[in-house]
């Protein structure tokens, strides 16, 4: 038996207890909130969700923490995150709003190579350095787990230096951190100027990084951006399916910013997630119900892009895909590590309930992560991770919008973030 905690005195706990996976449909919406209930902690894992008088009986030697007419959720799931970067991009921010669309600014070797020019001068310390305070930063937010990609090195060496970072990460702070290789996230520019070059870096990809990658076992998960101009279907076919021969579970980025079949491939390699959609087809969405496949929305990113065509998460679940909310935290499309702030979007402009939205960035987030069976719930036998909120009904963390409102929040069964040490903001 490890170390016993009790919360107690919550004026809600919303538990999102169910089923044990990604959540579709009418069972999406019930988030299950309870009141006049208690959790136990026994060392990493829920003991027991229950009636706190019964429990306080029934657990007697355990540590109390007293939640003081506060709200508790489970910690909450960022399931898609790009937080090894060097410096921010805020020109480009000017640049898209005096007319110069995103992918034009990267076609003048601005956007993600811009990123990657800074990311190759640095060393490793020095990005474990910067990345380090911006995962806190989510912690303070109340997430508990947190995907992060590679993706600004495009180079062997480049990445490699990027998944060694997340791995440092992983060790030195509570909260769970778990890496995706995005080595096929651009084409380099030398490569791009090359006349055969596009072809070169897929069997780099494919043939030198991916198996250092695996060997290392640097990696738990494999990504590609799939979009007119970046990687074509049959580039990312080919590079997910190599990942997977090499062990690794695949996500993808499709249908970003123009429906190219992206949605429709990741459910054919039933991936655990295709990313962004705002431009899905309803034959992608049809193929992402069949498959199971989750689809993690990012509506900050379609914010900061000044967009308003925001991916269609109702027809979604109506037609029985799982939905999941994440940052999408990047210096590019977006920089912002406030969580509740992407459930604010996800109310106001993917018109999802509340409770929706509360599924979305714990249950199905893990699921996202293939974690549904241990993380995203309080409920017994899962894995500790809570957030306790200053607000007094789950709606208000939609509704504050912008503001951080996470009093505490525990990994494991270990403390994750306490409000009053951790309100600096990360560069
Ligand atoms: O998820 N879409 C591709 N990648 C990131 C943006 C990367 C960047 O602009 O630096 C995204 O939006
Ligand atoms: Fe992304």
């Amino acid at each position: 038996m490890g170390q016993r905690v009790l919360f107690t005195g919550a004026r809600q706990v919303v538990t999102c207890a169910g089923a044990p996976r990604s959540r579709r449909g009418p069972a999406m919406a019930d988030a299950g909130v309870r009141t006049n209930v208690a959790v136990l902690v026994d060392g990493e894992r829920i003991a027991a969700v229950d009636h706190e008088a019964a429990l306080r009986r029934a657990a007697r030697d355990a540590t109390v923490i007293d939640c003081a007419g506060r709200v508790l959720t489970p910690g909450f799931v960022d399931s898609h995150t790009h937080a090894i970067f060097g410096r921010a991009r805020y020109e480009e921010q000017e640049l898209r709003a005096t007319g110069v669309p995103y992918m034009e600014i990267a076609r003048r070797g601005g956007g993600i190579h811009a990123s990657v020019r800074d990311l190759r001068q640095r060393g490793e310390d020095e990005l474990f350095a910067l990345a380090e305070p911006r995962l806190r930063a989510l912690a303070a937010h109340g997430v508990t787990t947190v995907e992060v990609k590679s993706g600004y090195g495009l180079s062997l060496d480049d990445e490699l230096k990027s998944l060694r970072v997340i791995a440092r990460l992983t060790d030195a702070l509570p909260m769970r951190v778990r890496a995706t290789w995005l080595g096929a996230h651009e084409i380099p520019l030398d490569f791009r100027e090359r006349a055969n070059g596009r072809r070169e870096y897929v069997q780099l990809l494919v043939h030198e990084m991916l198996p250092v990658i695996a060997r290392e076992q640097l990696a738990s998960y494999a990504d590609v951006f799939c979009e007119p101009g970046v990687f074509t279907v049959e580039e990312s076919r080919e590079i997910l399916a190599a990942a997977r021969q090499h062990g690794l579970q695949l996500k993808l980025h499709a249908d970003e910013l123009s429906a190219g079949g992206g949605a429709e491939l990741a459910a054919e390699l039933r991936a655990l997630s295709a990313d962004h959609l705002a431009a899905v087809s309803d034959g992608g969405i049809a193929a992402l119900a069949e498959a199971g496949t989750v689809a993690t929305l990012l509506p900050g990113t379609m914010l900061f892009l000044g967009k308003r065509d925001h991916a269609p998460a109702r027809r979604m679940i109506e037609r029985g895909v799982a939905i999941a909310l994440a940052t999408d935290f990047n210096p590019g499309t977006s920089p912002t590590t406030n969580f509740p702030l992407v459930l604010t979007l996800g109310v106001s402009q993917l018109h999802l309930s509340a409770g929706e939205a509360m599924i979305a960035g714990t249950v199905n987030g893990a699921g996202a992560l293939g974690l549904a069976d241990h993380v995203g719930q309080l409920a017994q036998g899962f894995s500790a991770d809570l957030a306790l909120w200053d607000i007094e009904d789950v709606r208000e963390l939609p509704y504050w919008y912008g503001q951080g409102r996470c009093h505490a929040s525990w990994a494991r069964g270990k403390p994750c973030h306490v409000h009053d040490l951790a309100l600096t903001f990360p560069r």
